[in-house]
């Protein structure tokens, strides 16, 4: 029985670059933080209970769109392959494809290798025979695959609108070193669709309060990571859609006016003022299609839900 191989990629994941990027977010004049910091193994569980809210659409019509459209998507990206999942969380959407692709390989890469240590262990006893990789990595800068993984015959899964986390442009570096590493097969996408308001702030500002829990967790992150004070109940999950810029934006609004100390330095938050900790862009059919093309994709199939909130679409 084949067993998950482990590895982090230090190259682009290390704690002294880390930690300087927070403190360049925390010192600028509209203090921002990164969303990898969402996902501590914390921040993970808590992402995977808003994944089962009623009001969090985004993972259930992807998970119809896949299971309604499974053959053709198979018929699409071929079977016998590999498959590599940019951003893997609990590996379920992947899961959803492993019959109908009967993949020779998985490797799931997470900004959170503790997460995959919990996740990939039970899904390489479900399935045996495939070959498994749980990669700690950060790609939102750089994207290479790491030594050690095989390079041929792999498509590329990046679901859950994950891509929304970028703005075009920085979506657009990402992609394009996707696309310069996709050889013979292609990339499956998912992105989630502009729709109403009402839709957006239930989903990202639910009652049960899971998001808020969700994003305030990013300041234990940083607290553990560079060894600041924040006190997570000064501040408040609050969103905005920015109907402009095609998103929404999450943010922690300080409570209170607030100092937060770490090593020699420090940042004052008056009362009202924000942090920025998410953008999650949304799309359309032909946005993305115009995105994926300006980094060299050709062609495309695209597979939506009923009601057009989600797509998925298979690029080569
Ligand atoms: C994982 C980035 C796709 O943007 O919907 C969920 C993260 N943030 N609720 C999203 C998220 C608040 C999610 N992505």
């Amino acid at each position: 029985m084949l067993v998950p191989k482990y590895l982090t990629e230090t190259r682009f994941l290390n704690q002294q670059s880390l930690s300087h990027e927070i403190e360049l977010g925390l010192l600028s004049e509209s203090a921002t933080i990164s969303p990898k910091f969402l996902y501590d193994s914390l921040g993970s569980h808590l992402f995977t209970a808003i994944t089962l809210l009623p009001e969090y659409y985004p993972t259930k019509k992807e998970k119809e769109i896949l299971d309604r459209y499974q053959l053709e998507i198979a018929e699409e990206l071929g079977t016998g392959k590999g498959l590599i999942d940019l951003g893997a969380g609990n590996c379920q959407k992947a899961e959803s494809l492993f019959n109908a692709l009967k993949l020779e390989s998985y490797v799931a890469i997470d900004f959170s290798i503790d997460y995959l240590k919990e996740i990939l262990p039970q899904l390489q006893n479900k399935y045996p025979h495939i070959e498994m990789y749980g990669i700690g990595m950060d790609f939102s800068k750089e994207f290479q695959l790491p030594q050690g993984i095989p390079k041929m015959n792999n498509n590329f899964f990046y679901p859950g609108s994950s891509i929304g986390n970028f703005t075009p442009v920085e979506a657009a570096h990402l992609l394009t070193q996707v696309h310069a590493q996709i050889h013979d097969q292609g990339l499956l996408i998912g992105v989630d669709l502009m729709k109403e308001d009402k839709v957006l702030s239930d989903a990202y500002d639910d009652p049960l309060k899971l998001t808020a829990a969700f994003n305030l967790n990013i300041l234990r992150v940083i607290n553990s990571q560079i060894g600041s004070n924040f006190d997570v109940s000064e501040f408040k999950h609050t969103i905005k859609i920015n109907h402009s810029l095609q998103r929404v934006e999450l943010y922690l609004e300080a409570l209170t006016n607030t100092t937060v100390t770490w090593r020699d330095q420090k940042r004052t938050f008056k009362r009202g003022e924000l942090i920025h900790t998410e953008n999650s862009h949304k799309y359309t059919i032909d946005s993305i299609k115009s995105l994926l093309k300006s980094v060299g994709f050709k062609s495309f199939t695209f597979w939506t839900d009923p009601k057009n909130f989600f797509a998925l679409l298979y690029a080569c």
